[in-house]
């Protein structure tokens, strides 16, 4: 059975029926993902903070992306992979974007990509579409950007920052993009860019209005106490802390002898074991 192909976003919007986005990492994570009914995966850069440990997505390289793209696309049969295109593998020049782009594709076996930004990004995004690439668009609060930002802050609530969001939806549409993550903006103002764009939007703390939504694997099973302080993560389950139990359980009964049992053990011949013991 091949994989869902990207169209299959816009025949959802068409037929006013919203989709769940979500994150994975690995073979595994990917393998749950799916078999929960994950239609669409997106290995984010966000790889960078909840598998790798930094402190934002800047760090996160092209050999990352391409490393745990290729795990997640053989924990996959027919879910559409989106891998993020890392910070400054798309920056610095248009030829080496495409190379960093087709590497998704061709050598870790992603459907499509995704990357951040508006007007600056357009020609790329189209650039990338005919040669056959499928590109999915970030607007808002991106997070490569962190730096430039100041911060986690709400995008686009002036009346300038909200209309040039608006065009960049559009542009990034016209260039061929086949969906768009709008990120931490205000609601209404998602709600109007979905409304305005035959393209999906894929919201993350942008409302319900979106015609889908993504989240982050660690976010909302709840692996992290303090939940990196989130206000768009919606937790379904506390995973971090059963996780802590079991292997809690585990030393425990190493310590006191109850495990391994017999259960858990493979027995011996008695005769060779005589054999042995009268050898020794
Ligand atoms: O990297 C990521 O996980 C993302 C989502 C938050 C949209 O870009």
């Amino acid at each position: 059975m091949p994989r869902y192909s990207v169209h299959k976003l816009r025949e959802l919007k068409a037929a006013g029926r919203k989709f769940a986005m979500i994150t994975a990492y690995d073979y595994a994570g990917a393998r749950l993902v799916e078999q929960a009914g994950a239609q669409i995966i997106l290995v984010g850069d966000s790889l960078g903070s909840v598998v790798l440990g930094y402190d934002s997505t800047v760090p996160v390289t092209m050999d990352d992306m391409v490393h745990h793209t290729k795990a997640v696309v053989r924990g996959t049969e027919k879910a559409i992979v989106v891998a993020d295109m890392p910070f400054m593998s798309y920056q610095a020049n248009a030829d080496e974007a495409m190379r960093n782009a087709g590497r998704l594709l061709q050598e870790a076996g992603a459907t499509a990509v995704k990357l951040e930004g508006g007007s600056h990004v357009v020609g790329l995004v189209r650039r990338m579409v005919e040669c056959g690439i499928p590109v999915m668009g970030h607007l808002g609060l991106t997070p490569q950007s962190v730096n430039q930002f100041g911060g986690h802050k709400v995008q686009g609530k002036t009346p300038a920052a909200a209309a040039k969001l608006l065009n960049d939806a559009r542009a990034l549409e016209e260039a061929g993009a086949f969906a768009v993550v709008l990120e931490t903006i205000p609601a209404p103002l998602a709600r109007m860019v979905t409304e305005r764009l035959s393209i999906p939007t894929i919201g993350i703390g942008a409302g319900p209005g979106c015609d889908g939504q993504v989240q982050v694997f660690h976010d909302m099973l709840g692996i992290y106490d303090d939940q990196r302080a989130l206000r768009h993560a919606k937790r379904y389950a506390v995973l971090g802390a059963q996780i802590r139990d079991a292997v809690r359980a585990y030393i425990a009964e190493v310590e006191d002898g109850s495990f391994p049992t017999e259960e858990h053990s493979f027995p011996m011949d008695e005769s060779t074991l005589g054999e042995l013991a009268h050898a020794f």
